[in-house]
């Protein structure tokens, strides 16, 4: 039985997902965000070098998904990060095996700012992909457009109430000041490597990226669960926002990475109970 080590309002299991998911009750999660190793683009990296083949890397996925469908509860999401660029047929492969254990909610676009590979034969990659899946057809899913408005510059409201076809001026402002929806295609400057946020993981994921869909998948309060924690990016960014939080690493020196991290932000106003524990 692996035990976890409790830290702020959350938990990490240092082990195989593979065996923690199992051990997790289910419909314990309201959201679940799981960037997974990538098989084959970190050649330098044992963790994403461990499958033989791409099949072999598609029935670990294939294994991992049913595990967090049974942890994710009714309305809630699973957000799995992809890439295209040198694993371009794994990665198609991977959505359309997953959409057979769960039911497609959405496609993200995570929008780098920066070309990041070196590609030749075609045009320079600058997003990576975020595949939304939610438990079954029919579920009621949870989601709050209104914690994720991007507010409008005053130029441009002022240019908007300029509009003479909105009489009701007040209520006009009141509205532009709300800000716009968010899109699904999320602008968000990749790290490099003299980020200051940068702690030592080669594919740290930028925490406002996290932030964003932590705020509109789950509620103050809510269980999140990131299966493959790395850096502890997930952590952070619940904790930030009032989430309780779950997280699974193989590798130890990151998840010492990750409790370090936590030391500094943890924050006191949850009674950090999880439901198992
Ligand atoms: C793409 S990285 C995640 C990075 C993370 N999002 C961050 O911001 O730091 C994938 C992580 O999965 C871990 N990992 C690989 N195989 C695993 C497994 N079977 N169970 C749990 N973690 C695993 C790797 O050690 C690596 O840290």
């Amino acid at each position: 039985m692996y035990k976890p080590t409790r830290i702020g309002h959350g938990e990490i299991f240092t082990g195989d997902a593979l065996k923690v998911l199992p051990t997790l009750p289910e419909k314990n999660f309201q959201l679940i965000i799981a960037d997974p190793p990538y098989f084959q683009v970190l050649l330098e990296h044992a963790w994403d070098n461990v499958w033989k083949s791409p099949d072999d890397y598609l029935a670990w996925t294939v294994r991992w998904v049913e595990e967090c469908k049974r942890v994710l509860k009714p309305d809630g999401l699973l957000y799995i990060f992809g890439q295209l660029g040198k694993r371009e047929h794994v990665w198609l492969h991977v959505c359309s095996s997953v959409a057979h254990v769960m039911q497609f909610h959405d496609m993200i676009i995570w929008d780098r700012a920066v070309g990041y590979n070196e590609r030749y034969d075609s045009f320079t990659p600058q997003y990576e992909m975020i595949l939304a899946l939610r438990p079954t057809v029919e579920a009621n899913t949870y989601f709050d457009k209104d914690a994720v408005r991007i507010p409008y510059s005053e130029e441009k409201i002022q240019s908007y109430l300029r509009d003479n076809r909105y009489k009701d001026k007040v209520a006009r402002e009141k509205h532009l000041r709300r800000g716009k929806y968010a899109t699904n295609i999320l602008r968000v400057p990749s790290l490099k490597g003299t980020s200051k946020e940068k702690i030592g993981h080669p594919s740290q994921k930028p925490i406002t990226l996290i932030q964003h869909l932590i705020a509109s998948g789950s509620r103050e309060g809510d269980n999140i669960l990131d299966p493959f924690l790395g850096s502890g990016t997930t952590a952070e960014a619940a904790e930030n926002l009032g989430r309780r939080w779950v997280g699974i690493e193989t590798d130890a020196n990151y998840t010492l990475i990750a409790k370090n991290r936590l030391q500094k932000v943890t924050r006191s106003d949850l009674t950090g109970n999880n439901e198992y524990s």
